[in-house]
């Protein structure tokens, strides 16, 4: 199954991204990972990606898209592949096509605006693994550090309350208007998110079959 998964950020497709993987064995493709690696490594594309992103911006479209049409011709995607923060822009969802990927489903993970701000200004990320943490809702066992590899969880640069907003109003003028774009495709599923990890995995699953 070739899938999208969209949502404004912090929406929690990152967590369902990772059930999903589970679930169908197919890999998730991060577009904000694959940066935030570049990023780490000082790499070309980390240098160029460097300043959009901490701001809250989006990296330019056609460097997001090089990533993906790379990313895509891994043998790994032959049976299937989750789309986690690609496409963000309208233009990005016309290169997809362009390029003759078939997207079977898109799911759509509705969370309101001021929920989102709780639940990225308390996420804590490993620097070493990338492994996510909520200081409430998903909190590490031992305070500061990873339970998968005990290296240090942080506060995302981008996670602070200000840069949020940023992303929040760049969400809602160029990402949100891909609802429409794939809701005329017949094929865009809206799952409402839910307090609970537990409760939106188990719509995002009955969503896989409908
Ligand atoms: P990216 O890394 O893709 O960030 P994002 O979309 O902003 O998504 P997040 O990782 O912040 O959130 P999420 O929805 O995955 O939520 P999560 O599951 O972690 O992109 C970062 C940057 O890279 C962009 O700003 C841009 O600059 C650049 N970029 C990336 N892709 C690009 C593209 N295609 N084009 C241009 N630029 C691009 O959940 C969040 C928190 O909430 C966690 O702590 C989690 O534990 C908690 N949580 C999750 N679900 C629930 C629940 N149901 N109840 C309670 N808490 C929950």
């Amino acid at each position: 199954m070739n899938l999208i998964l969209l949502g404004a950020p912090g929406a929690g497709k990152g967590t369902q991204a990772e059930v999903i993987c589970d679930h169908l064995n197919i890999p998730a493709i991060s577009t904000g990972n694959i940066i935030r690696e570049a990023l780490k490594n000082g790499t070309e594309l980390g240098l160029k990606a460097k300043s959009y992103m901490d701001s809250g911006a989006l990296v330019p479209d056609e460097v997001v898209i090089d990533i993906i049409k790379e990313r895509l011709s891994k043998d790994d995607c032959q049976n299937g592949f989750i789309l986690d923060g690609f496409p963000r822009t309208v233009p990005q969802a016309e290169a997809l096509d362009a390029m003759g990927v078939k997207i079977d489903k898109v799911i759509d993970i509705e969370v309101a605006d001021e929920k989102i701000m709780k639940r990225l200004s308390g996420r804590r990320v490993c620097q070493e693994c990338g492994a996510s943490y909520h200081i409430d809702y998903k909190p590490s066992k031992v305070e500061g550090k990873c339970d998968k590899c005990n290296g240090e969880t942080v506060l995302r640069k981008d996670d602070h309350p200000d840069t949020i907003k940023e992303r929040l109003e760049v969400y809602h003028e160029q990402t949100e208007p891909l609802k429409d774009y794939y809701a005329k495709t017949g094929k865009l599923t809206i799952v409402e998110g839910q307090e609970e990890v537990k409760d939106t995995t188990a719509l995002t699953l009955k969503a896989l079959e409908a």
